[in-house]
């Protein structure tokens, strides 16, 4: 579910008309509401109840901090893959989050890193190769820490997604080969200070169906009792991320869909159960609300140009994601069912979306059917709250979009907007 409904013709987040935002706040914005992401995170709890469950947010998908607090007051935990990343949740564990529900992956962590999160006393390292692993427990012995980890496994499970955020196969930079799981366990077992304890495995960003997960979850038990049969103790299995998110209506499966595949393959497996959803909790939870600089013809097209551009949302540009685009305002006949690629509609007209950076590839949608906009229309982008925002850079020396959240009737700015003063702060 999503709270960006049209009433009247109008955009809303929830109980706020987005127009009211962008004349207050500017264009471009982007808007999240509280009520989805909180119900979504409450959707994933409850599919999962019967199994001691811990959600771990991906904060690399939103990390505003007062979102962040708002899902650590909900039960979140937090599934982290930088220093930077620790702070954001340190920040949020200053209202109550639990440091010790944060995973930690990523195939590049540095000692710094490392050491912060062991000072920190995070849940799990998860780790991604043997060398990451000798590095970890040298510096616990160094430094008198001891820690858990889970194996980071490569189940090589073919996976519906674009190329470029397909995790779980072989030759892949991230994890171990699935084969070469046991070999790490009997070499660094019993080392005294990092304690070997679980299994992680993600398999990519953008799924479709749960298949995969059910077949990878039936690949990584076996190990787990091998593990078991050798001596290991493992206590807990991380399945990652990567669950669908709804970018288009009604195309993917519910949290309770995926729970429906994977609970009952666990039920015997005395195994706690870690998930890393990223997209799932925040991807519809969130919008990028644009307004229309000019519109030009060229050959044979219509441009929209509108105010943000791929440095506000890369996403179309980077991985030719679908993101659903509308009108803030329009006729009553005009108001959409669903949220999909080909919605035409008689009296809608067929343009490019475009934004104002100097590359070709600085687009949003191409031959797209929407309402007629003019110059000064607002245009939402949905589906934008996932790796919208932190994907964000200042390309073309263009400031930082604010965030503002919606909560019921009031929104709040989350994020200024920054100004070019800061943009240049840290330059000589
Ligand atoms: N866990 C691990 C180890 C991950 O690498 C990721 C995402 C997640 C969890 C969360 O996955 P999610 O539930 O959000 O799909 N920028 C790309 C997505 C990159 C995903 C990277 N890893 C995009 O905009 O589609």
């Amino acid at each position: 579910m999503d709270s960006f409904v049209y009433k009247n013709g109008k955009l809303f987040a929830e109980g706020v008309d987005v127009e009211t935002i962008a004349n207050e706040v500017g264009t471009p914005v982007y808007i999240y509401s509280k009520a989805t992401f909180l119900d979504h995170l409450k959707k994933i709890q409850t599919a999962y109840a019967e199994i001691d469950t811990t959600i771990c947010y991906a904060i690399k998908a939103c990390g505003n901090i007062t979102i962040l607090k708002h899902l650590a007051e909900a039960g979140s935990g937090f599934d982290i893959v930088s220093g930077g990343e620790l702070f954001r949740a340190q920040q949020a564990g200053a209202a109550g989050a639990d440091m010790s529900k944060i995973v930690y992956a990523g195939v590049g962590k540095t000692d710094k890193e490392i050491l912060e999160a062991l000072d920190t006393g995070i849940g799990y390292f998860n780790i991604e190769s043997e060398p990451e692993l000798e590095n970890l427990i040298a510096l616990c012995k160094k430094h008198g820490h001891t820690t858990k980890a889970a194996l980071r496994v490569n189940p090589d499970i073919k996976y519906d997604s674009h190329k470029h955020i397909t995790t779980g196969v072989k030759e892949t930079k991230f994890g171990v080969d699935i084969e070469r799981a046991q070999k790490v366990f009997a070499k660094y077992d019993n080392n005294g200070v990092v304690e070997m304890s679980a299994i992680h495995v993600h398999l990519g960003s953008g799924g479709k169906t749960i298949e995969p997960y059910v077949n990878y979850v039936k690949k990584v038990l076996p190990l787990v009792e091998a593990l078991r049969s050798r001596g290991h103790t493992i206590d807990a299995l991380d399945l990652g991320g990567g669950y669908g998110a709804d970018y288009q209506s009604d195309t993917v499966p519910s949290a309770a869909d995926y729970a429906a595949g994977i609970v009952p393959l666990l039920r015997a497996a005395k195994l706690k159960l870690i998930l890393e959803p990223g997209k799932s909790i925040i991807a519809n939870a969130g919008i990028m609300l644009t307004r229309t600089v000019f519109k030009k013809i060229g050959g044979e097209k219509t441009f929209v140009i509108v105010d943000a551009g791929m440095n506000d949302l890369i996403r179309p540009c980077l991985y030719e994601a679908f993101h659903f685009i509308w009108p803030a305002a329009v006729d009553e006949k005009f108001v959409p069912e669903k949220r999909v690629k080909d919605l035409t509609m008689p009296g809608t007209e067929v343009v490019d979306i475009v934004g104002p950076i100097c590359e070709g590839t600085d687009y949003f949608a191409k031959d797209r059917a929407m309402p007629t906009v003019r110059r000064g229309d607002l245009v939402a982008v949905f589906t934008a709250g996932a790796y919208g925002y932190t994907m964000a850079s200042n390309y073309n020396a263009r400031p930082m979009c604010p965030e503002v959240l919606v909560d019921g009737n009031k929104f709040e700015v989350i994020r200024r907007r920054q100004t070019y003063e800061d943009m240049i702060a840290l330059e000589k």
